[in-house]
């Protein structure tokens, strides 16, 4: 079991680590999510997954930034030795909970045409193709932009 919270400063040098391996050459930096802890990046949530059990270890981290009605999930990473387990779904329900309490209707973001595992799993949350960006990354690939509308009870 996966419980999702606020991330805190004493998070920080796990979620560094978690950053480095999700997201190589295109890593936030342990300033920049000291600053989004400490809430200090107004529209940007920092969330972690502890992985229940005694050690309570930071398994991944999501990073969303909710703006009136459109909210963009930036970042939602696992640790590879902790994947398919359902941490993931975790932490976007999370977010999607914290998005629609504050009033957003849709949840977008951006991830690679090559990234399968995260098109897979962003498929299997309910996200819909809305844009393609080619070279959208500095390397040259593609983006696709996916949607999820959010529920705001009408
Ligand atoms: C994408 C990522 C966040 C998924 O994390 P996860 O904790 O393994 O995902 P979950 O266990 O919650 O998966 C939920 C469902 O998504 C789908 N899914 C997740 N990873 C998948 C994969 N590698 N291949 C196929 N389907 C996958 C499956 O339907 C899965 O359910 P199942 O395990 O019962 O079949 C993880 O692979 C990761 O951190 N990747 C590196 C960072 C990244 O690319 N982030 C996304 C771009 S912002």
């Amino acid at each position: 079991m996966t419980t999702v919270r606020p991330a805190t400063l004493d998070d920080i040098p796990a979620v560094v680590l978690l950053e480095l391996d999700g997201f190589p050459g295109d890593a936030w930096t342990a300033d920049y999510l000291r600053i989004a802890a400490e809430g200090g990046m107004p529209t940007v949530r920092l969330l972690v997954a502890e992985s229940d059990g005694p050690d309570r270890t930071v398994v991944g981290h999501a990073i969303a930034s909710i703006v009136f009605e459109v909210a963009e999930l930036q970042r939602i990473a696992v640790g590879p030795a902790y994947r398919r387990r359902g941490h993931a779904q975790a932490l976007l329900a999370a977010v999607i909970e914290q998005a629609t309490a504050e009033g957003a209707e849709r949840l977008v973001l951006e991830v690679r045409e090559t990234n399968e595992p995260a098109l897979a799993f962003y498929a299997s949350a309910g996200f819909v193709e809305i844009d393609r960006r080619p070279r959208y990354y500095r390397d040259g690939t593609t983006g696709v932009v996916l949607e999820l509308t959010l529920d705001q009870g009408r």
